[in-house]
């Protein structure tokens, strides 16, 4: 299962997905993949070291540019509906970038941290002044889930970057289902409606999760979000916003997200 968790900035993307991780991590095989490029906490909120960029396996930002214009376009994807063999069948074209496909056993350990069953990969960080944009990035993260194959078990979650971008890069077509986490300002409830629609155009359910909720502002949240799909009400936590601030791992556990992996894990089971 691939989970995106996406949302405005500072909504509670990195904490959702670090206290879902932990907590889907006591039935599943979790791997976190951090695609914010500008952000260095959800390791932190994991409790464990950054680990290597992944674009370094490939020669780093400027290795990974020279291949992307050495590929020609036709071996762009594995995918399988991306091209018919003689017989009609569909035909798995070769990655630009990977030899082979991969499982979570094949993960390179060097890029990988890991903590009570939670994997931990981040695909970069902008490192240095006038390094370029972030566009090698997205390239890498689509062609990353492409060509990652699960197990039953195997939950891959998705800390976006803050706001719409991964959208327009066309991340979000790889993923089962799409979390917004919406917390209590105008601009994050604006945006749900925007995800709304980017969910439906890239053809991928949308499902929301309301984040730093209190009591006397929960209905106007709800009234201002398609509420038939919110699948989850974390409260505003004084734990959470303290152990953020000292950068301390995210060390307990919530009914809440007990309550959103049960459910997560029940749409799972109904797909097969
Ligand atoms: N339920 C909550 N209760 C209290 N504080 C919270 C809650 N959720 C998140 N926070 C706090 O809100 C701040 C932003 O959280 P977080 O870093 O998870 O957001 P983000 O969406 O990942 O941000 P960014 O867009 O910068 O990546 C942090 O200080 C965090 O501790
Ligand atoms: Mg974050």
């Amino acid at each position: 299962m691939r989970i995106a968790v996406c949302g405005k900035g500072g909504s509670g993307k990195s904490t959702i997905a670090a206290l879902l991780a932990k907590e889907m991590a006591k039935t599943k095989n979790v791997l976190v993949l951090d695609i914010d490029e500008s952000n260095y906490g959800l390791h932190s909120q994991l409790g464990m070291a950054a680990p290597r960029d992944l674009m370094e396996y490939f020669g780093g930002k400027k290795g990974f540019k020279e291949k992307l214009r050495a590929a020609p376009k036709t071996t762009q994807f594995w995918g399988l509906a991306a091209n018919e063999g003689t017989s009609g069948q569909p035909v798995q074209q070769q990655s630009r970038f990977f030899k082979n496909r991969w499982s979570f056993s094949d993960l390179p350990p060097e890029f990988v941290e890991e903590k009570d069953g939670v994997k931990l990969m981040a695909v970069g960080k902008i490192h240095d002044f006038g390094e370029g944009c972030a566009c090698p990035m997205g390239t890498l993260t689509r062609e990353f889930l492409e060509n990652l194959d699960l197990g039953k078990d195997d939950v891959v979650i998705v800390d976006t970057e803050a706001g719409t971008e991964h959208f327009g890069r066309g991340v979000d077509k790889d993923f089962d289902l799409i979390l917004v986490v919406v917390d209590p300002s105008y601009e994050s409830l604006k945006l749900s409606k925007k995800f709304d629609e980017f969910g439906a155009q890239c053809g991928c359910k949308v499902y929301f999760v309301l984040n730093k909720v209190e009591p006397d502002i929960r209905e106007e949240m709800l009234a201002s979000v398609n509420c038939v799909n919110v699948v989850a009400e974390i409260p505003a936590k004084r734990e959470i916003f303290k152990a953020s601030l000292k950068g301390e791992e995210l060390d307990f556990e919530l009914d809440e997200i007990k309550k959103l992996a049960a459910f997560l894990e029940k749409i799972e089971l109904l797909k097969h």
